[in-house]
């Protein structure tokens, strides 16, 4: 009998708290447009609700929050936005990395690193570096990524290993592929959120998500708090996971 690859580790099941929460993180443009405010103070809000969600995904039990910071897509928005965007990743690590540090939060960064300015660069090598024994939370940054470009690269890795004879085609299943990605160690999200009111995932973790519950909120991510946080657990909760199987309750 094949095994049932997409369920998930025994720390993750049975539980009413998900184990690894991701979001998108949307409609900070919309949140500030709706208040006269250029895009950019919508962005610098929206590291506020970052800082919330941090705090209130340990408070809440959550092991792994994952944040969708800036798709492979996002480079097609125009340059200055794009400067802002990229400031305030920079002033975030250099801010916060000390609290988060001190909080015990381990941070790992998944995307494409390579073209991004050295400075960048420097800050999540640094980030990761420094936090890398943290276990209270593990807060993945997807920063210049795109899961299309994810799946592209380990079919990459795969590929070259084939053809240097180190790699029989036939022993590339599911497993192998996950195991080539860019963090095969954190376990696929249970719980999805994505703010503003969008129904689509824009090409975040596509292969992770196979079997992960998806929440939609309307609210934009600057209004984004601990409250609407708990408000998506709670759904979550109320799902029957069955991952192509019979009932498998999420709540106890
Ligand atoms: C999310 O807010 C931040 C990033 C995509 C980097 P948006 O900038 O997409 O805000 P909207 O969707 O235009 O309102
Ligand atoms: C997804 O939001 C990317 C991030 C949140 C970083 P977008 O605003 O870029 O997605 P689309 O373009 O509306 O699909
Ligand atoms: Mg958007």
């Amino acid at each position: 009998m094949m095994p049932n690859a997409a369920a998930p580790a025994t720390e993750g099941s049975d539980r009413s708290v998900p184990l690894h929460v991701a979001i998108i993180m949307d409609g900070n443009g919309r949140w500030a447009a709706a208040r006269g405010l250029p895009r950019a103070e919508g962005h610098r809000r929206g590291v506020d609700a970052l800082r919330r969600v941090v705090r209130a995904a340990h408070e809440l039990g959550v092991l792994y929050l994952t944040i969708f910071s800036f798709s492979s897509e996002n480079w097609s928005r125009p340059a200055t936005e794009i400067g802002d965007l990229f400031g305030l990743l920079r002033r975030f690590i250099r801010n916060d990395l000390a609290t988060l540090h001190s909080d015990g939060v381990r941070v790992r960064v998944i995307g494409e690193r390579e073209g991004l300015e050295p400075d960048i660069c420097a800050l999540l090598n640094e980030a990761e570096e420094l936090t890398k024994a943290n276990t209270k939370l593990n807060l993945v940054v997807a920063f210049n990524y795109g899961s299309r470009q994810e799946i592209a690269g380990a079919a990459q890795r795969l590929a070259r290993e084939v053809a240097e004879g180190k790699r029989d085609p036939a022993s590339i299943d599911a497993d192998t592929l996950g195991r080539y990605l860019d963090a095969p160690d954190i376990p696929d999200p249970d719980l999805i959120i994505r703010t503003s009111g969008e129904l689509r995932l824009s090409n975040f973790l596509m292969w992770q998500a196979a079997y992960s519950e998806l929440v939609f909120v309307p609210i934009h991510w600057p209004d984004f708090d601990k409250a609407a946080l708990e408000s998506a657990i709670a759904e979550y909760a109320r799902r029957e996971r069955r991952f192509g199987g019979l009932a498998v309750k999420t709540g106890s």
